[in-house]
């Protein structure tokens, strides 16, 4: 969870699930298949998770997870028919992994609106689950970069084709400067001074980076608390769909863009080979993870989620010992 986290912190439970998003800029990249199969290996490793498809009106997360669709969705509870959100957490068949499905659903997460959307964050940390999660899908809305935010994690799953990564840049400048959004009141006027001033001397935006330092040459309080809210995020680049040996040195690339550029650390959490297994397992309506479990792919994705439960204990390990 962000420490700058308002609304989906509940401060008397120490006991809320850890929330993981995979968003992204464009469609096709792998996020839904991600979530689904990151999902299937918390649920091997024995935590209790629910994953949740926030893909509203592309709703497809199901399928990566080899179901064709469930009695409720997420449009049940919010819209009131459903109350408690564990009862639209549905059995997915493998143990311990639940879904909460967003097939068929006619809403649309750029569309819900805002009490929706608070109603959602305050209650995903009630899941009845060590994990959750979210499935946001492709575009760069408030919504679905406001979920993304809010997650103790943010995923972004790149292709590496010259235009999937030119929307991940785009996505994850566009969460950036959403977040800047949500630093305390002072700084956020320091920050829209600044903005406003720089665009009406129509010179050019300019990066990130540079806008960070000069607001640290001018106040340099402020300069603080921007760096520390865009540094706490957590903010992970998986590469999928590798096929050459070079698509693997894309992690690394990005990694240095974005720090040069917005002068955050986004870390390089690994790479995922294509592996045509993956379209034999929808075929046969199973989980890939579940299928092929000794695959290079599934072992990837393990040692991915090996590596974010580790961060997540050593997180949970601090928070005790504050408290
Ligand atoms: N590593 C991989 N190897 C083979 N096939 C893959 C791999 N990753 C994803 N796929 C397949 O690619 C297709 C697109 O993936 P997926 O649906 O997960 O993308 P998405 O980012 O969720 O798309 P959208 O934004 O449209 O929801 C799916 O058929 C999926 O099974
Ligand atoms: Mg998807």
């Amino acid at each position: 969870m962000n420490e700058g986290n308002a609304v989906m912190q509940p401060a008397s439970e120490p006991a809320r699930p850890r929330i993981w998003a995979l968003g992204g800029g464009k469609g096709g990249v792998g996020k839904s298949f991600i979530s689904a199969s990151m999902g299937v290996a918390l649920a091997k490793a024995g935590k209790r998770v629910v994953v949740v498809d926030l893909d509203l009106g592309g709703a497809n997360l199901h399928t990566s997870l080899g179901i064709r669709g469930s009695k409720f969705t997420l449009s049940d509870y919010l819209g009131g028919k459903v109350v408690d959100i564990n009862q639209v957490a549905e059995e997915t068949g493998i143990e311990r992994l639940r879904i909460i499905s967003g097939a068929g659903d006619s809403l649309s997460i750029a569309n819900i609106q805002y009490f929706q959307k608070t109603k959602l964050l305050r209650n995903l940390p009630k899941l009845d689950a060590d994990y959750v999660i979210l499935d946001l899908g492709a575009g760069t809305s408030f919504n679905t970069l406001d979920f993304f935010i809010e997650a103790d994690h943010g995923l972004v799953s790149v292709t590496p084709d010259p235009g999937s990564v030119e929307n991940t840049y785009r996505f994850l400048k566009c969460v950036l400067i959403r977040r800047l959004r949500d630093v305390p009141k002072q700084a956020r006027e320091s920050v829209q001074q600044l903005m406003s001033q720089r665009r009406g001397e129509g010179g050019k935006a300019g990066s990130l980076a540079d806008f960070v330092d000069e607001m640290a040459r001018r106040k340099p309080r402020v300069g603080e608390v921007l760096r520390r809210e865009l540094g706490g995020m957590r903010l992970h680049i998986i590469v999928n769909q590798v096929v050459e040996p070079a698509d693997t040195e894309l992690g690394r690339s990005m990694q240095m863009v974005c720090s040069r550029y917005f002068g955050t650390h986004i870390s390089y959490l690994g790479f995922l080979h294509h592996d045509k297994m993956v379209l034999k397992a929808l075929q046969q309506r199973r989980a890939f993870f579940s299928s092929f479990p000794q695959s290079r792919l599934a072992i990837h994705i393990d040692t991915m989620v090996a590596s974010l439960m580790a961060e997540d204990e050593v997180d949970q390990a601090e928070a005790a010992a504050e408290s």
